[in-house]
């Protein structure tokens, strides 16, 4: 009879008791910041859809680049929103595009900030998809060659680490060969390996200002229904010489962050994308949950499920908390 010889409740007595056998520690060096980088100057336009993010120039990504890593966050992640987009999203790799600049300007004021850039190019095109388009078709193999470059002008620009997006076949090896041939062998790949063809990233879409003219992303990201076939991407991934791993979404995915943790031994990276957030955004709005507590049950949750990394645009009020 395990009770009243057991008795779990005895080390929740207290609030020491219960810290000294907490199993998941979250800190602000776990998480990752997304930014929105624009072109123009003295940029700070909010996203509607994501209340406390913005779209920013380079002056005040540069800004807010330092407060971020002030509060002990390691590391951004930059995407693009360019003046111009066009079929061969061409502002994606120019050495002139915004995020290129970014990059450089951000690297110059605090180099200690982890630099990591999103590679895709659906920011870019004109028909808002993450590949090149053929006949209404959205091309692996030409898909590639632009990745590649779009990935070397960030390393160029002084990127620390590149992150593909798009879920094109093969693109980690095409982006590895490019890197390594050009003298960047030192920079990591971070790849978003499982990505989910999700209806939680509606807001970025918004913020990114990506959103496909036709059709959907369910050619080339994953079918929610799917779980084995997360662990074939992730392996084909590592394969092709990923050395971070990502999960896409989060939230709804905790059971892929977890098999992935199990099965494969690199470090793990969860995105706890824009849907996620703006609904928590909105239920405390209305008054309806405690924002701050259940952000930092959420962000503990995907640690404790096995992201060794988190993105999250809770990241500066989060490390806030922690800091306090
Ligand atoms: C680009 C990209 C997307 C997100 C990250 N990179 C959008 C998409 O695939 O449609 C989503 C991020 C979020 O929702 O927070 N391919």
């Amino acid at each position: 009879m395990p009770f009243p010889i057991h008795r779990p409740r005895r080390l929740r007595s207290n609030s020491i008791l219960r810290r000294m056998v907490r199993e998941t520690m979250l800190s602000p060096s776990d998480l990752i910041y997304p930014l929105f980088v624009t072109f123009g100057k003295g940029v700070r336009k909010k996203i509607s859809s994501m209340p406390g993010c913005f779209q920013m120039s380079v002056d005040n990504i540069v800004k807010e680049a330092q407060k971020v890593y002030s509060l002990g966050i390691p590391a951004i992640i930059l995407f693009g929103i360019p003046e111009h987009k066009d079929a061969k999203a061409s502002e994606a790799y120019s050495p002139q595009g915004d995020v290129q600049k970014a990059v450089k300007a951000i690297k110059n004021k605090v180099p200690e900030l982890m630099v990591i850039t999103d590679v895709c190019l659906c920011e870019y095109t004109d028909h808002g998809h993450c590949g090149v388009i053929r006949k209404g078709k959205i091309l692996n193999d030409p898909t590639l060659e632009l990745l590649a470059k779009e990935a070397l002008s960030h390393a160029k620009a002084g990127a620390d680490m590149v992150a593909p997006s798009d879920m094109m076949d093969g693109r980690v090896a095409v982006i590895r060969d490019i890197l390594d041939s050009n003298g960047y062998d030192d920079i990591p790949v971070m790849s978003y390996a499982a990505k989910y063809a999700s209806a939680f990233y509606g807001p970025f879409r918004e913020a990114a200002e990506s959103t496909p003219s036709f059709g959907d992303r369910k050619s080339y990201q994953m079918d929610p229904a799917n779980r084995r076939e997360a662990l074939k991407e992730v392996a084909l991934d590592i394969e092709e010489g990923a050395d971070i791993v990502m999960v896409k979404p989060a939230m709804s995915y905790m059971d892929i962050i977890s098999d992935v943790k199990e099965n494969f031994d690199l470090p793990v990276a969860a995105y706890n994308v824009s849907g996620e957030y703006s609904m928590i955004k909105a239920a405390a709005k209305m008054g309806w949950i405690d924002e701050t507590k259940v952000m930092m049950e959420l962000l503990t949750s995907f640690k404790r499920a096995g992201a060794d990394l988190i993105l999250t645009y809770h990241a500066v009020e989060a490390a806030k908390e922690m800091n306090r």
